[in-house]
């Protein structure tokens, strides 16, 4: 379903050249969940945005059913990710202006995906599911780090994407707070058969997933 090509991703600071991703190469089939661990700065959010297309490679490609992803035009690329892809990001990227809510409607609101009338709802239904029944109304810097991860997880599930990419999903979440949502990972790759890649310091977290890839350095593990 998505493949990755030796896939390099090199930062500039001034002359020096910092090699962050030293030539990856990976296979995900459909409805597999796969994580990826390793310490910080090993390159893991590098990776995943890569893979999800919200950053280019330097060199290598992305495939996504056999089609290459990273060559698509921006606006092709966004289409993509918004009706085909979620994300949860390692530092919740909500919209600070808008409410809860109105955060996990949003994907909703620019797909086609779901009727407008059932938006509201589902939004609602799933915020609630995640403990978030008192605070549909409140804005991100009214929440709590967890609450807020909380918030992006629910964001991530609205339009039922094919793929969700999870970046530290329960980095700010208490141990029983954590154990749900890795619970719930589980259950969303078993019954939805919904595709995980999950990028994590935590082999713990890592636990229950098809695979695990150990990333060090911008390479895997052999
Ligand atoms: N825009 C950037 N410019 C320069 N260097 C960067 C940039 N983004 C990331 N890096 C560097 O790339 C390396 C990998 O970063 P990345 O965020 O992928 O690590 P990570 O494995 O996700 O770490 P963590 O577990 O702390 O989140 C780090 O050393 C970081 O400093
Ligand atoms: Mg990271």
């Amino acid at each position: 379903m998505l493949q990755a090509k030796n896939i390099k991703k090199i930062y500039w600071s001034g002359s020096k050249e910092l090699c962050v991703l030293k030539g990856i190469d990976l296979l995900i089939e459909k409805g597999e969940f796969i994580s990826v661990v390793g310490p910080s700065g090993a390159g893991k959010s590098t990776l995943l945005h890569i893979l999800g297309g919200l950053d280019d490679p330097s060199s290598g490609e992305v495939f996504l059913d056999d089609s290459c992803f990273s060559d698509l035009k921006e606006n092709e690329k966004a289409r993509v990710r918004n009706s085909r892809f979620g994300f949860v990001f390692q530092f919740y990227h909500l919209l600070r202006e808008f409410s809860a809510l109105e955060n996990v409607m949003l994907p909703g609101l620019i797909s086609n995906k779901i009727k407008k009338s059932d938006i509201s709802r589902k939004a609602t239904e799933a915020l609630e599911f995640l403990g978030l029944k008192n605070r549909v109304h409140h804005r991100p810097f009214e929440l709590s780090g967890g609450e807020q991860q909380r918030v992006a997880i629910a964001r991530a599930l609205i339009n039922d994407p094919e793929i969700l990419f999870c970046d530290e999903p329960t980095g700010n979440l208490d141990y029983a707070s954590g154990r749900q949502i890795q619970e719930w990972l589980l259950a969303l790759n078993k019954q939805k058969k919904m595709t995980i890649i999950l990028v994590t310091h935590s082999q713990e977290l890592a636990k229950g997933s098809n695979r695990i890839l150990n990333i060090f350095d911008g390479k895997f593990a052999s």
